[in-house]
């Protein structure tokens, strides 16, 4: 049997990596998971009842691009968190969760070509994986661009030559960024519509940690669109409710973008898609349609920003993420980190180097290991606790 090459080169998905790396050994004492990104809070629990009082819909076949309820309530949340007023049917998808969301917009809208060449997909590195595997899959070269301390945390796009960025068809940026917590500026998203405008490509704004932030809510990608005048079809816009609301299990996020580019997108998921069932379509617009369960959230992550901020104050380089739920914190070697941390704690945190590909040898991950601040704040506390005295005495 004959299968595709252009996956042969991918590695394992991070998660079984680390299983391999780890559970051969023992955890050194009580096992404290800090690896997956995965919240942990309540989320609200009326969801359940909506659900619930919504379960006929499971004898439909869901409604593909979402419900007219669903879109206008992601409608109204667009226009109160970034005063951007967008037309429902035209501008906002429904997404079985932004993963999917940012790997099928590629396939619908990634050219054969640009300027008669192989395509450059743009991501961020280290970098969430799917955008990768998108860029494989069209057939487009994906282009890792270190995103390091020496560039505040955040790929430095204009920096690439002359010649890669003609090729460019898509840049993904993901802000605040998954996994060191740096957030784009209004001025880094207008420098970056400023390039896509030069060379002719799109950006896909993952901003599903938009809503975990410390003080200041980040600025979004359409909301400097929009105050640039920039061409609606320039920024896609992508969002969750699986870290702003604790529903990862739910399935539900949206896209935003232009009209030409939803219409495309929206044709490819009638053929291919895979819509959000009916019931939880119901509930997903109740909880974009409510506040008051994202400020709980966000008040019992500032707790935690405070805990991590106390425990590994005398680490040196440590960077207090300005958003997100993870901490990037630098080590000789992650991998090597890790697995003392593990054998010695029952600390469990990913090696960086997982997250990240090696270009020209360097891989940007490999001297820092990822610790997400998922478990409860007592636990995670005790956690990084033994992790600072395990690593960093
Ligand atoms: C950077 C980033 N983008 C997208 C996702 C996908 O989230 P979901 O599909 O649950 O919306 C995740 C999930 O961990 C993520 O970390």
């Amino acid at each position: 049997m004959e299968f595709p090459e252009r996956f042969s080169n991918l590695p394992e998905y991070a998660f079984p990596r680390l299983r391999s790396l780890l559970d051969a050994h023992a955890p050194g004492g009580d096992v404290v998971h800090m690896t997956i990104g995965e919240p942990k809070h309540a989320f609200p629990a009326w969801v359940t009842d909506v659900i619930v009082e919504n379960a006929a819909g499971f004898n439909s076949y869901p409604q593909n691009e979402g419900t007219d309820a669903l879109r206008g309530a992601i409608a109204d949340w667009v226009r109160l968190r970034y005063g951007v007023t967008l037309d429902p049917d035209t501008r906002i998808m429904a997404l079985n969760g932004t993963r999917e969301g940012l790997y099928n917009a590629a396939m619908a809208l990634c050219p054969e070509e640009k300027n008669s060449r192989k395509p450059v997909i743009l991501t961020p590195n280290p970098f969430y994986q799917v955008y990768m595997v998108a860029a494989l899959s069209v057939g487009a070269e994906p282009v890792f661009v270190p995103a390091t301390a020496q560039t505040g945390f955040l790929p430095d796009y204009a920096s690439l030559p002359e010649d890669v960025l003609n090729r460019v068809a898509i840049a993904y940026l993901c802000s605040p960024a998954n996994p060191q917590g740096a957030v784009a500026s209004r001025d880094d998203w207008a420098d970056l519509i400023g390039l896509a405008e030069k060379y002719d490509f799109q950006i896909f704004a993952d901003e599903c940690y938009s809503e975990i932030y410390r003080d200041i809510p980040p600025p979004g990608a359409l909301q400097v669109a929009q105050d640039l005048g920039a061409d609606p079809e320039r920024v896609l816009s992508f969002h969750s409710l699986s870290k702003r609301s604790n529903l990862p299990g739910l399935r539900s996020g949206f896209v935003a973008a232009g009209p030409q580019c939803m219409a495309r997108i929206k044709q490819l998921r009638a053929y291919a898609g895979a819509p959000l069932p009916g019931p939880l379509q119901a509930a997903a617009a109740k909880v974009w349609a409510d506040e008051a369960h994202v400020d709980e959230n966000r008040a019992l992550y500032r707790q935690k920003y405070r805990v991590a901020d106390e425990v590994l104050r005398s680490v040196q380089g440590y960077q207090p993420p300005d958003a997100g739920f993870f901490l990037w914190l630098p080590v000789d070697d992650g991998e090597a980190a890790a697995l003392k941390l593990w054998t010695e704690t029952g600390v469990r945190v990913l090696p960086g180097a997982y997250l990240a590909r090696d270009v020209a040898g360097q891989n940007p991950g490999a001297g820092y290991i990822r610790v997400a601040m998922v478990a409860p704040k007592q636990e995670m506390q005790r956690g990084l606790i033994q992790l600072r005295d395990c690593l960093y005495t």
